[in-house]
């Protein structure tokens, strides 16, 4: 009668009434996650509608000792969400909504549980633009987003998540609402406190509603695919098209062969608009707001680019559909486990000019453990200094993980490159935390966790353990 997860329940329910608390089927017929479609796994599922139920929720949890996640479009990659039957799910399904566009200061507010594609979309709707952009737009929240501090294909010109945000509001462990409405661009009264909860994975707070930069709708968006075979090409293509551009470069994505070929090959719906024998594949976007003047420029930087060799074939998209087409291959990574299961991937960071010869030792390293006909598929963000890279071998176990984590790792320290360039830790990174972390900056995490949920209630275990002087 007494034991303390039956009262929190009626506790719960007694506040936020009984269709906010799902338990038994109602939880297990959910997915783990948007990879992951096994039965979630959790105490029960928590749907608050309003900030004040999240921080009766936090207030309760925090009292009781109980182990909070909250959880929004599960697209994350790194088993930022995962629950076990001990925690309970916090879910911000319920808070989606738009709650205002200001267009004279171009600022949106909105509700955590909003997935992105609605804000992309509801700024649309007021002439702005809502940078931001990732393949898993339509399920990933923009709580999720914050939490993680996404990036995306569009970081080169509009920066992470982190640059995007200019007020949240955040729920303590403790059930503290820190709320900050800031919608201007300029603030220094000291600290800016909503950088700590953007990118901490939901373990120093639960972001319920955030003010949003907007731009103003870009009249252009502008796609061409190129093809090299010498990485010195990519290299220098990068600063040419951002100069002769003038500022309007807003993504410069990269394939290496692997992963075009396998992106425009069936089963793969992509067709391959340029031969497939190149050694990379370069995807550039550039926005604007002149119809007649962007294509020009976009064109003559394309000639000045083949002027000086830095291209080897190019195709230029002419109509949406073209540019979506284009843009299909870059996004369609689900080929890789949809094929080949099972994989392993990695996102990282390291300086562009490393990345050539990097690429090389991550082949060779997997090939000399787990055989010649294993397989890199490399492609990511390259404007941004980031590489997403998955392997696959015949006879890969998961308890390979490791030994393919080292290969990929270990060569990043010397080249002051990251584990995580934009997936965040999660569980699935944070043995290799400290590879690009000192020792130093890890206390400094455990510190600030220590001071803002003492009690270790959120999303506990995520980034780093708390017990272990280990990283
Ligand atoms: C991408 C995801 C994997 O860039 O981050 O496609
Ligand atoms: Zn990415």
């Amino acid at each position: 009668m007494n034991d303390p997860k039956t009262m929190l329940f009626d506790e719960l329910v007694a506040a936020l009434g009984a269709d906010a608390v799902l338990t038994g089927a109602a939880v297990q017929e959910r997915a783990t996650s948007w990879i992951d479609p096994t039965p979630l796994q959790a105490l029960a599922i928590v749907r608050p509608r309003t900030t004040a139920e999240v921080a009766t929720v936090l207030r309760l949890c925090h009292a009781a000792r109980q182990p909070v996640v909250a959880y929004g479009g599960g697209t994350n990659l790194v088993s930022a969400t995962r629950t076990t039957l001990q925690d309970l799910a916090l879910s911000l399904e319920r808070m989606a909504a738009v709650v205002e566009v200001d267009v004279a200061s171009q600022t949106m507010t909105v509700q955590a549980g909003a997935p992105l594609q609605h804000v992309q979309e509801a700024a649309t709707g007021h002439g702005l633009f809502f940078p931001l952009d990732l393949a898993a737009r339509g399920s990933a929240t923009i709580g999720g987003c914050i939490a993680m501090n996404a990036g995306g294909v569009r970081v080169l010109c509009y920066g992470m998540m982190r640059e995007l945000v200019l007020g949240l509001e955040t729920v303590l462990a403790d059930g503290t609402v820190l709320s900050s409405r800031n919608a201007m661009l300029k603030n220094n009264a000291g600290y800016d406190l909503k950088q700590l909860f953007i990118g901490s994975e939901g373990t120093l707070g639960v972001v319920t509603q955030a003010v949003l930069r907007l731009f103003p709708a870009p009249r252009t968006h502008i796609a061409a695919l190129l093809a090299m075979n010498e990485f010195a090409q990519v290299t220098a293509l990068l600063p040419l098209l951002q100069r002769d551009l003038g500022g309007a470069l807003a993504s410069f994505e990269v394939m290496w062969n692997d992963y075009y070929r396998l992106t425009t090959t069936p089963p793969a719906p992509g067709k391959p608009p340029l031969a497939q024998e190149y050694a990379y594949y370069v995807l550039v976007e550039a926005l604007g707001g002149s119809e007649h003047y962007d294509r020009q420029r976009f064109e003559a930087a394309l000639d000045h680019a083949a002027h000086e060799g830095l291209f080897d074939d190019a195709v230029i998209a002419h109509t949406a559909q073209q540019r979506a087409d284009l843009w299909r291959i870059r996004e369609d990574s689900e080929q890789i486990e949809r094929q080949h299961h099972l994989t392993f991937g990695y996102d990282v960071s390291l300086p562009i000019g490393e990345m050539e010869e990097y690429v090389e030792d991550v082949r060779s390293g997997v090939e000399l453990h787990f055989g010649e006909q294993a397989r890199c598929w490399v492609y990511g963000h390259l404007g941004d200094g980031n590489l997403h890279i998955n392997v696959w071998a015949p006879q890969l176990q998961p308890e390979d993980a490791d030994r393919m984590a080292q290969i990929v790792y270990r060569p990043l320290a010397a080249l002051g490159g990251s584990i995580s360039a934009e997936h965040g830790i999660g569980l699935d990174k944070k043995a290799y935390l400290s590879l690009c972390r000192t020792p130093q900056e890890i206390a400094t995490m455990r510190l600030l966790k220590r001071a803002l949920d003492p009690h270790n209630i959120l999303n506990p275990g995520k980034i780093f353990d708390l017990e272990t002087s280990a990283a």
